[in-house]
């Protein structure tokens, strides 16, 4: 119950006690949680406080709501480790969720200047420009345009169905590209309209906006790509260690 007394403000204190019993599977994932009026009789405050701890808990991606109906606990994130150069598809079976996606656009374009100077090519050299919404157990989790050089996988497009294979597995048995490290930034923001559609998400989705240039064995860049991942479905998380 909580302590009106207390030094730490009873919303936060209502998310707390949200949170102890999703992590200690009281509330389950996909269950519904006591509503706002029987969290407010509970703790014996109005329901504007609930109402701002449960919306919080929205926002950080613990629970979301279904209108009309009430609120629900949001799966776990997917936690993905940033040392290693992974695929999308990689990183589904390692978790043992089903890799897809729907391909938005699949098409050789000549080269942005901005793709152009990441893949170190003259712009207007053409690219596979590859815009697939990722999908987890066919939940829309990120959205990813990717632009790989075309000389070095020419055909690429009419012998693969990217709404099921994966890009790396591709360019490494058929065109012995194997990517083997890259260069990656994230930055946060929220989603714009195309995102929003694309994820299936309502607006204030926080995105974490990934840029990456992939590189072969041999340090040339192969792949340039900028995804916009669900920020109330991931968290990166990395190791750090003292510098010697
Ligand atoms: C990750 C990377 C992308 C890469 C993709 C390939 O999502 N962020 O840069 O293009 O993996 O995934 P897949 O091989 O499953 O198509």
């Amino acid at each position: 119950m909580a302590k009106h007394d207390s030094p730490v403000p009873l919303y936060l204190q209502i998310k707390d006690y949200i949170r102890l019993n999703i992590q200690h599977g009281v509330f389950a994932v996909n269950e519904r949680i006591p509503s706002e009026r029987q969290l407010a009789d509970q703790f014996s405050v109005n329901r504007l406080t609930v109402s701002k701890a449960l919306n919080e808990l929205a926002q950080e991606g613990v629970v979301y709501s279904q209108v009309g109906k009430g609120t629900y606990v949001a799966p776990a994130k997917i936690d993905q480790a940033l040392q290693s150069l992974t695929s999308f598809t990689q990183d589904m079976i390692g978790r043992g969720k089903r890799a897809a996606s729907r391909v938005l656009h699949a098409a050789i374009e000549p080269a942005n200047t901005e793709a152009a100077k990441a893949l170190m090519i003259l712009p207007g050299a053409e690219v596979v420009v590859l815009h697939r919404v990722r999908m987890a157990d066919d939940q829309p989790v990120a959205l990813e345009r990717s632009h790989v050089i075309s000389a070095l996988c020419p055909g690429i497009l009419d012998n693969h169905d990217f709404s099921r294979e994966s890009l790396y597995a591709v360019l490494k048995a058929e065109y012995h590209l194997h990517m083997t490290y890259a260069h990656q930034t994230i930055e946060a923001r929220k989603a714009g309209e195309a995102e929003r559609d694309a994820l299936e998400a309502e607006s204030g989705l926080p995105i974490l906006f990934i840029t990456r240039v992939t590189y072969d064995l041999n340090d040339h860049p192969v792949e340039y790509v900028r995804s916009s991942y669900r920020g109330d479905r991931y968290k990166f998380y990395t190791i750090l260690r003292t510098a010697e």
